[in-house]
């Protein structure tokens, strides 16, 4: 059996879509019940719906042999597993944000709210500007509104959560997307049958994308 974490939420939903688009489906999955553990005998296949933020855990720990995380999760905890395909799925942007018109005092330490610290302390020791992060769990845009930072490090999507506090993007730090990674042992051990999937992904997500 090949153990799948996947992002419980719509990302998880399109994450599945393409597990059943390349026959490695489980059918129950769609059955509307609380069950948080799928098995597919027949496929060999075993899926299990986990927080988004947690799939890497997982798989880096080898509960789950693979899964789909996106890569802002994978950049910030840099988890010790391999990358397989990029989805094409799932994408945004990490940015630097802030209120309009904003502008950065450089004789002052600059003020960094964010869930992302590692990420954001990464970026700002690359453009050598001295930040004080704070970490925050979440609706982190209100913390420029409220004069809590000056700025967020965050994921923006459709930009509409910016726009509709008046805030702006002024920094792309990173493209991201939906990526299927897997443990390292086992992929050593269950090399043919991982392979056998990260294969026909990376050919469904080709033929998608022409
Ligand atoms: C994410 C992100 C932004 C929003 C961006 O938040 O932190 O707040 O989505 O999307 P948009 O560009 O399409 O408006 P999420 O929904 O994960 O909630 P959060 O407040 O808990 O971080």
């Amino acid at each position: 059996m090949i153990q799948v974490a996947l992002p419980k939420g719509r990302l998880g939903e399109k994450v599945y879509d393409i597990f059943e688009q390349i026959g490695m489906g489980c059918p129950s999955i769609r059955e509307n019940t609380r069950k948080l553990i799928f098995e597919n005998e027949e496929n060999g296949i075993c899926f299990f719906w986990v927080k988004p933020s947690d799939v890497a855990i997982y798989v880096d720990r080898g509960a789950a042999d693979i899964g789909v995380a996106g890569k802002d999760i994978l950049l910030e905890y840099e988890p010790d597993v391999y990358e397989l395909a990029d989805l094409n799925i799932g994408k945004c942007r990490m940015c630097v944000a802030g209120k309009k018109g904003f502008r950065d005092d450089t004789s002052r330490t600059l003020r960094v709210a964010t869930k992302f610290p590692h990420i954001a302390s990464s970026y700002y020791e690359k453009v050598g500007r001295e930040i004080d992060i704070i970490k925050l769990n979440g609706s982190i845009e209100l913390a420029p509104i409220l004069g809590l930072s000056d700025v967020i490090v965050d994921i923006v999507e459709t930009g509409k959560t910016l726009l509709e506090n008046n805030l702006e993007p002024f920094e792309e730090i990173v493209p991201i997307s939906a990526r299927l990674i897997a443990n390292k042992v086992s992929y050593k051990f269950q090399n043919q049958k991982i392979t056998e999937i990260a294969d026909k992904i990376n050919r469904y997500i080709q033929t998608k994308g022409e």
